[in-house]
């Protein structure tokens, strides 16, 4: 059962700019206005910005940074992503969650989010470090009416809409290496992980789950347990960032690209993504696996893969493949445990 705190939150948090009457709240909630004066005093001393005026009544003027789904949700215009939040504080997975959620009918564009992931997953099922409050752990669900074989392209639009919405937000320069890494002056700051449910010719949901580092510092980075290729906006950038802020600007801007591919193709998504690309047009190595090589990193194909130029100056594309490049270790998952 929803408390009658949260359901007075979500009242104020959906009239943004607007008062409401002590009166209206006392009867949309079933409780006395000195219950609902009394309620505004606990919200307070909670960290939240409440405005009283006598013949006008309450509004919301500000939350506390602890998430939540009011939080989450409190100045968020998108149409469909993220309209739907489910908050939890600490879970094994929210990719998990987003699964069941998934199962049992949740809308395209809802968000799973937590404060701490105890397992959380990486890539090629690695541990994803995602300790309390630092970063954001999440998995947004997806509904596409597209043909399975194009899910990759979804992870790539993430990846660009990821460094795009970072790069704006903390006036840094990120790069993607591919296929979906997020790179911070070479160290990676964000990963992607995509799981589909589908059948031989229908996506049934998509699972994006994204981990980013936010506030944690270097020595908390560079601890044993971390490989030393991670970072987090906090560690480039010398400030802490509200979880909340980031968090709205990369749903608002996927929000928007995600339409703007389904309506156009990914013939834009994919420049964009190779306009963030690391390494593109130098030499990499690649490691695939049965050999080692080096090559020309060219860029993506239309379906996500990796396009090089050999020696010889022909084309190769590359499904699975892992790269490197010459000052670096590879592509170690820098939140592995
Ligand atoms: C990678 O290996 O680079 C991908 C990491 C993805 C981590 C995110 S955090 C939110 C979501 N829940 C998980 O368990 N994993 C993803």
């Amino acid at each position: 059962m929803e408390s009658t705190r949260n359901k007075l939150i979500g009242l104020l948090a959906k009239e943004k700019d607007n008062y409401i009457s002590g009166q209206l709240l006392s009867d949309e909630l079933n409780i006395s206005r000195s219950a609902i004066w009394k309620h505004m005093n606990e919200l307070k001393k909670d960290g939240y910005q409440i405005e009283a005026q006598s013949n006008k009544g309450y509004r919301i003027t500000g939350f506390p940074e602890k998430l939540s789904e009011n939080t989450l949700k409190w100045g968020l215009n998108t149409d469909w992503a993220g309209t739907k939040i489910i908050h939890k504080e600490t879970v094994a997975s929210t990719q998990l969650i987003a699964h069941e959620a998934a199962r049992n009918n949740a809308p395209h564009g809802t968000v799973v989010i937590a404060d701490e992931q105890k397992e959380g997953k990486g890539r090629m099922n690695r541990h994803w470090h995602s300790t309390k409050d630092q970063g954001l752990w999440f998995s947004l669900i997806l509904r596409p009416e597209l043909q399975p074989r194009r899910a990759p392209q979804l992870t790539l639009l993430t990846a660009a809409v990821l460094a795009d919405a970072l790069g704006r937000h903390t006036q840094t320069e990120p790069m993607i290496k591919w296929p979906n890494d997020i790179l911070i002056n070479e160290k990676k700051c964000a990963g992607i992980l995509t799981e589909m449910q589908a059948e031989q010719d229908r996506i049934q949901y998509i699972v994006i789950g994204i981990g980013l580092n936010v506030n944690q510092e270097e020595t908390e980075l560079t601890a044993e347990t971390i490989k030393k290729q991670a970072t987090s906006l906090k560690v480039e950038t010398g400030k802490n960032w509200s979880m909340k802020a980031l968090f709205q600007n990369i749903i608002t801007t996927f929000e928007k690209a995600y339409d703007f591919y389904i309506e156009n193709g990914f013939s834009d998504i994919k420049k964009k993504w190779e306009s963030y690309g690391f390494k593109v047009d130098q030499r990499i190595q690649i490691k695939t696996m049965n050999k080692n090589r080096e090559a020309i990193f060219k860029g993506i194909s239309e379906d996500g893969a990796l396009v090089v130029e050999d020696d010889n100056g022909d084309l190769q594309t590359l499904y699975s493949a892992e790269i490197e490049w010459f000052n670096n270790k590879g592509d170690e998952n820098v939140n592995e445990k």
